[in-house]
């Protein structure tokens, strides 16, 4: 079968068989189709090269890390997908290593294919232990599939598939006290699903003491606590997890996104012996076919050990600091009352305009100066900087040339 890489064909394609709003979209991109990727760098049907600073926030490790592509491929040629029927040790490797660089006593790992998926398997996890008041915070993203979209609490995505889980409800983020009202008219019966930091909210980052005083409220009131660390974790903030700062060990972490290596998806909820005793005894009660495959857990594995060996979280600190201080001062410069905050921690950045065209416009100049970045889902007048923590100087230097010229150019059409 011939390949298919003429960009009109392919855009054509997707407006046939995959999503005319992504084909429209693609064409208000400007026709861009990606075909290759390597470190920091995406590389488009015709040759143009793109530095990766969206992604979504899985691209920690950047593009094809030549250790993860390794492992995967040694797994890909030993024994890539098991029988689930004998035990295999690449998972139990994983599994591991992850419990390993987790909090103390989170211990437990229960592999799965996507984030959205961890979120579900926190949440049945939280209904066998009899939780099933489920609270989280405005803004928040905890993936899309029914349970996991009862507590993503954006109207946009949950109105039309209403109605949800019931029992939801969703408090401000940051505000400790409205929590622990919530906590306190269920005692015994909730589950708390919280981010460290809201990703696609916004590059929210609540005030110190925030998840201290969540999780003292957490115990006062019998709640379990779901950190959801799919978008902060392994290094993204500059820590393993948002939630080491203030010494907090949630009842379940989720993890997602990084734990891939940007090579083969993978997910996994994490948690504490006595939590996970209703799936420890019981494999069959939550399982899937696909879930802690041998290939997944072999780019998970490779991950880890690639984020201690290069010291990537700590390089992430580094690089991000220097990188937000850069990126507000820019903005200061050149667009004073467009841009309103520029907020982060680590390589999550967040820049939050005073209307969403500007933001809109920002991806286009900065696309054709050769840098991708995102908007927020949940937050469409944040544009949000997600780089790998590999980058080198001359990467920044790229991006700081093109960032400075894409908002200067934006502000002067305005
Ligand atoms: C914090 C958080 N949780 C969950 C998810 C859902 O992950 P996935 O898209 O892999 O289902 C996301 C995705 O953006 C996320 O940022």
């Amino acid at each position: 079968m011939a390949q298919v890489t003429a960009p009109d064909e392919t855009i054509e394609l997707y407006r046939r068989h995959l999503s005319t709003g992504r084909a429209a979209l693609s064409r208000l991109l400007g026709d861009i189709v990606e075909t290759a990727s390597n470190g920091v760098w995406v590389t488009a049907a015709g040759g143009r090269r793109f530095l990766d600073f969206g992604g979504y926030g899985v691209f920690i490790l950047g593009h094809r890390h030549p250790r993860v592509i390794e492992a995967v491929h040694r797994q890909l040629d030993l024994h890539p997908l098991a029988t689930r029927v004998f035990a295999e040790p690449v998972t139990a490797r994983a599994a591991e290593a992850l419990a390993a660089v987790t909090p103390p006593g989170l211990d437990y790992v229960h592999f799965v294919n996507s984030g959205t998926e961890a979120t579900e398997t926190a949440i049945k996890l939280a209904r066998a232990h009899g939780r099933t008041a489920l609270v989280s915070a405005r803004s928040g993203f905890h993936g899309k599939t029914i349970g996991a979209l009862s507590v993503t609490a954006n109207p946009l995505y949950q109105q039309p598939f209403a109605p949800l889980l019931t029992e939801t409800t969703h408090v401000g983020y940051g505000d400790a006290a409205e929590l622990r009202a919530a906590l306190a008219e269920r005692p015994g019966r909730a589950c708390v699903v919280l981010e460290p930091v809201q990703g696609e909210g916004g590059v929210v980052v609540p005030p110190r003491g925030y998840l201290r005083a969540v999780a003292d409220a957490c115990a006062e009131y019998g709640a379990l606590l779901v950190v959801d660390e799919i978008q902060t974790g392994l290094g993204r903030l500059g820590s393993w997890w948002g939630v080491e700062d203030e010494g907090v060990v949630p009842d379940m972490l989720l993890t997602g996104k990084g734990l891939s290596g940007g090579v083969v998806p993978v997910a996994a909820m994490v948690a504490r012996a006595d939590v996970y005793e209703p799936f420890g005894r019981d494999p069959f009660l939550h399982s899937s076919t696909f879930g802690g495959s041998p290939l997944a857990c072999a780019a998970a594995l490779a991950t880890i050990q690639v984020l201690q060996e290069e010291d990537l979280v700590h390089r992430a600190a580094k690089i991000g600091a220097r990188l937000l201080a850069e990126v507000r001062r820019t903005c200061e410069r050149h667009a004073p009352g467009r841009v309103t905050e520029v907020r982060g921690r680590g390589l999550l950045i967040g820049l939050e305009f005073a209307t969403q065209a500007d933001v809109g416009e920002l991806v286009l100049d900065l696309l054709a100066r050769g840098v991708l970045v995102n908007h927020s889902l949940n937050a469409s007048r944040v544009l949000r900087l997600t780089p790998p923590a590999v980058l080198e100087e001359s990467d920044l230097a790229f991006f700081h040339e093109a960032f400075d010229s894409a908002l200067r150019a934006v502000v002067s059409r305005a």
